[in-house]
């Protein structure tokens, strides 16, 4: 179904922080119109592929392909130009601007005229039910307001992929669904290729069509929710390091 050029695509990408291997010889490849789940514990590495596929960063080596060209040294708004669109872990909205402003201020930054980015901003406030808080300043937004906020602003410069990391984080648990369905949107909708970042194992499994499990820098698995499911190898990694980190945060 994927076609070459249709895709994003990380190639043997490794990227060390003085002597921390974040990254070993990673392969990834993100389809349009597909939602690519990325899991693994705290430090596996999840943010630091999203920086290296979203331009923040640069691989120690190995290369980026957007469409099937070599990206590896683009900017991070040459890419955005390019259709790719990504969310931080945390805020990285304009505090003193409403959400409508920070909506059309993302749609100008990538070369839209102003009446369209109007447009624009109107759709999403709809879209990711933020209507009500239009015109509040985002730097006063409750968490899961501020979550899809985030969304949103990647989705203003209308991405063909968009890089989700841990953006349900924080979420109040009974807006998860709604938020599932917004993610749905973007690819059914938009046609966008969508990688999802997140720790919550329900939400990855009901909403992902490939899964990858990072751990240690390294893609440990690839596979559907069913195969992945079925890796006990992969459940022992990931559970095994959560239950490790839950332990960390009580003691
Ligand atoms: N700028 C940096 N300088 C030094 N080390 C870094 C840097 N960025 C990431 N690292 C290290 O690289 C490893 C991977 O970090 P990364 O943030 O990519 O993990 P993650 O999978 O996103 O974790 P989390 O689930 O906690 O968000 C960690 O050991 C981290 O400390
Ligand atoms: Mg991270």
């Amino acid at each position: 179904m994927r076609r070459p050029g249709d895709s994003l695509r990380a190639s043997s990408v490794s990227r060390s922080f003085e002597g921390v291997h974040a990254l070993r010889d990673v392969t990834l490849e993100l389809g349009r119109a597909e939602i690519t789940g990325l899991i693994g514990p705290n430090g596996a590495g999840k943010s630091t592929l999203v920086n290296v596929l979203s331009g923040f960063d640069r691989p120690t080596s190995g290369t980026v392909e957007l469409e099937g060209r070599d990206v590896t040294r683009w900017s991070p708004s040459r890419r955005g130009r390019h259709g790719l669109s990504r969310t931080f872990q945390h805020s990285h909205a304009f505090r003193s601007l409403s959400v409508r402003e920070n909506l059309e201020v993302a749609a100008l930054g990538v070369g839209t005229v102003a009446r369209e980015a109007r447009r624009r901003a109107a759709e999403l406030l709809e879209t990711l039910g933020l209507t009500s808080q239009a015109e509040a300043l985002a730097g006063t937004l409750a968490q899961g307001d501020e979550r899809r906020l985030g969304v949103a602003r990647a989705l203003a410069t209308r991405p063909r992929f968009i890089l989700l990391d841990e953006p349900a984080a924080g979420l109040p648990e009974a807006e998860v669904p709604d938020f599932a369905q917004a993610v749905r949107d973007v690819r059914d909708d938009h046609d966008a290729g969508v990688l999802l970042i997140d720790h919550n194992m329900a939400l990855i499994m009901g909403l992902c069509d490939r899964i990858y499990v990072l751990d240690q820098g390294r893609v440990l698995a690839e596979g559907t929710p069913d195969e992945i499911r079925a890796n006990l190898d992969v459940a022992a990694a990931y559970l095994g390091e959560s239950a490790v980190h839950d332990a960390d945060d009580e003691g």
